[in-house]
């Protein structure tokens, strides 16, 4: 089978990884990808769907996997297989779950899927009234695609109106900010919860914690995800029936009755608190970092369970585990998550243990063949182990051999 993999991070780099390692896969290509994967790369964008679908024809791709959520929500799937293409993503209708933060809320208050309590606005007059019913600190999200800062926790409602003017106003955030949704402040531990979906059924993967600010302790600004851990080591045992029964029951019941095609992985974004769970967001594809640490476990072959989604036929695809643990820690440009340099030389990737395996997130070769940083999250440093203290370990000495300029990283990742 010939697979397409479309996007160039550290997730489409896993899961290129895993996919290689399928029985099935005789070929696998990435648009455009990135010089970690063992696959043919080929220039292009993610957003080019004209440019996607020549590739699909002339190469003879058998299934394509949509990694981020732009084509998603711009309708890569259905431009696909309106054309006869087999795809692993959701279609647009339903990549809105993620597009839409409005939709989304809206979504889960129509089939009771627990959230936290939350106001829609378009204009900063009622939106100031509106904040009058929220507590402090409250939450003001711009309604589209942020690429990840379009969160802000505000302590003040001095904060949150001068963020609801930048963001109503579209100086912030463009359009995506021209509707804003309110939100109570929700605490407790997050939890990452990933699962495959088709028509019929939904399959969730082990868990996963991120580590979203920059630095230790969970300090400063939020960023994409500094490093992840499968299990999270916070979740207590034996929450899978409450999140089936409060959660993906819901979740499935409510794709039916608004006759949305879902067929792909959802990212389930949950807010834990002495067994009360709450979603934060859905969103239509896999997380970033949290798919290295997920594909690490994953004993079943990959291609059989996308092709499993793509086709309606997860039901028959079983999906299992490997009983490991499973760590990540990023490696970023200083600077990140705000300005920083690019084209930094990369050393030190020749010489790492045979188990430790390193996912190219923002690199690319220079005119030397040289491999440069490329980007603010610029590596992925992952092993497995029997447990949490193993693989820190054996991950963070790992990263003593690799260097480039400015580079930076979370030294608690997995720490309590
Ligand atoms: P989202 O993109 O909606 O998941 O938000 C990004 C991050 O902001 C989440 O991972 C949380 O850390 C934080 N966040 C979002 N919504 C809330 C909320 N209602 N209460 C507390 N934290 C939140
Ligand atoms: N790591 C969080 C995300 O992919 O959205």
């Amino acid at each position: 089978m010939k697979v397409l993999v479309i996007g160039s991070g550290g997730r489409e780099h896993a899961i290129a990884w895993k996919l290689k390692q399928s029985k099935h896969v005789t070929e696998l290509y990435a648009i455009p990808g990135n010089p970690g994967m063992d696959a043919v790369c080929i220039p292009g964008s993610v957003e080019d769907m004209p440019f996607i679908l020549k590739t699909v024809e002339e190469k003879g791709i058998d299934l394509t996997v949509i990694g981020p959520e732009v084509p998603l929500c711009m309708g890569l799937a259905d431009y696909l297989e309106e054309r006869g293409h087999k795809v692993f993503g959701p279609r647009k209708e339903s990549a809105i779950l993620e597009g839409s933060k409005a939709f989304s809320k809206d979504f889960m208050k129509k089939h009771n899927i627990p959230t936290a309590k939350y106001e829609e606005v378009t204009d900063y007059e009622s939106a100031v009234k509106a904040l009058d019913a929220f507590d402090l600190p409250v939450v003001v999200k711009a309604d589209g695609l942020a690429a990840g800062k379009g969160v802000v926790i505000c302590e003040t409602k001095e904060q949150a109106k001068e963020e609801l003017k930048v963001m109503l106003d579209g100086s912030a955030f463009g359009d995506a900010g021209k509707k804003v949704v309110l939100e109570e402040f929700l605490t407790g531990f997050e939890c990452s919860l990933l699962c495959f979906v088709d028509h019929d059924t939904i399959v969730p993967m082990v868990s996963a914690k991120d580590h979203k600010q920059i630095y230790d302790n969970n300090e400063g600004p939020n960023t994409g995800g500094m490093g992840t851990v499968s299990p999270n080591p916070f979740l207590p045992e034996g929450m899978e029936g409450t999140f089936k029964e409060k959660i993906l029951d819901p979740f499935m019941k409510g794709l039916h009755e608004d006759h949305m095609d879902y067929r792909g992985v959802v990212f389930i974004g949950l807010m834990i608190k002495d067994q009360d769970v709450k979603v934060l967001e859905f969103n239509v594809r896999f997380g970033d970092p949290e798919t290295q640490v997920i594909l690490m476990r994953l004993e079943s072959d990959l291609y059989e369970v996308m092709y499993g989604c793509a086709t309606n036929t997860l039901k028959d695809v079983d999906v299992k585990w490997k009983d490991e643990q499973a760590t990540c820690v990023v490696l970023a440009s200083g600077g990140y998550p705000g300005s920083y340099e690019k084209g930094k030389v990369i050393t030190g990737l020749d010489h790492l243990p045979e188990d430790i395996v390193v996912f190219h997130a923002g690199t690319k070769r220079n005119e030397n063949n040289e491999i440069v940083t490329n980007g603010g999250r610029v590596l992925n440093v992952c092993a497995l182990g029997h447990d949490l203290e193993e693989t820190r370990k054996k991950v963070y000495d790992a990263i003593e051999n690799i260097h480039f300029d400015g580079m930076y990283m979370r030294k608690d990742i997995g720490l309590h």
